[in-house]
């Protein structure tokens, strides 16, 4: 009896030190969600800098008939708030940032991909 009670704390000490290294062990060992990249073409949104958006009526430019029709989406309401964040707003807030798209289709040594859809 006597030695068992004086045991008692050493045995608790290990435990608790088994434990902790326990889920030490586990959560090291866990895939960490946070740091896996957004695939495309959410990547666009994730890499872009603000400079990366232009402003809506140079998309008219080159997109005459869609910068009209745009006017009609009832969805287009919530993204013509001027308050919302600048890759939440306009058309670039559905179709990705701008600059980039453009930029990919005036890079010659790139095979043609929409960067935007
Ligand atoms: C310099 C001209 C130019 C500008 C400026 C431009 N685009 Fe484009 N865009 C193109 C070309 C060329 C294509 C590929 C041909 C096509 O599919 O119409 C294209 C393709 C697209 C597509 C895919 C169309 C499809 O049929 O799949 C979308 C969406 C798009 N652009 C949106 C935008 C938005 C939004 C902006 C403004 C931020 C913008 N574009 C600015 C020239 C331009
Ligand atoms: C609320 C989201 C949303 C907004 C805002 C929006 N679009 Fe679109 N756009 C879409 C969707 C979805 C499609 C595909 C529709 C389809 O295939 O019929 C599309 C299709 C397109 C296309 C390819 C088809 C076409 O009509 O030529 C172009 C280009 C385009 N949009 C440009 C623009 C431009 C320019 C603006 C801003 C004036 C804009 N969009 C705003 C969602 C949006």
């Amino acid at each position: 009896m006597r030695q068992m009670r004086s045991s008692t704390p050493f045995l608790l000490i290990a435990l608790s030190t088994l434990a902790f290294i326990g889920v030490f062990a586990i959560s090291a060992a866990m895939p960490d969600n946070k740091k896996k990249p957004p695939s495309f073409p959410q990547s666009l949104f994730a890499e872009a800098k603000p400079s990366d958006y232009l402003n809506d009526s140079d998309c008219a430019d080159c997109h005459k008939s869609a910068h009209a029709s745009a006017g009609n989406s009832p969805h287009n309401l919530y993204m013509q708030n001027p308050k919302n964040p600048i890759d939440k707003r306009g058309c670039q807030g559905c179709h990705g940032p701008g600059d980039i798209h453009v930029n990919h289709l005036l890079a010659a040594d790139q095979p043609f991909r929409h960067v935007i859809s």
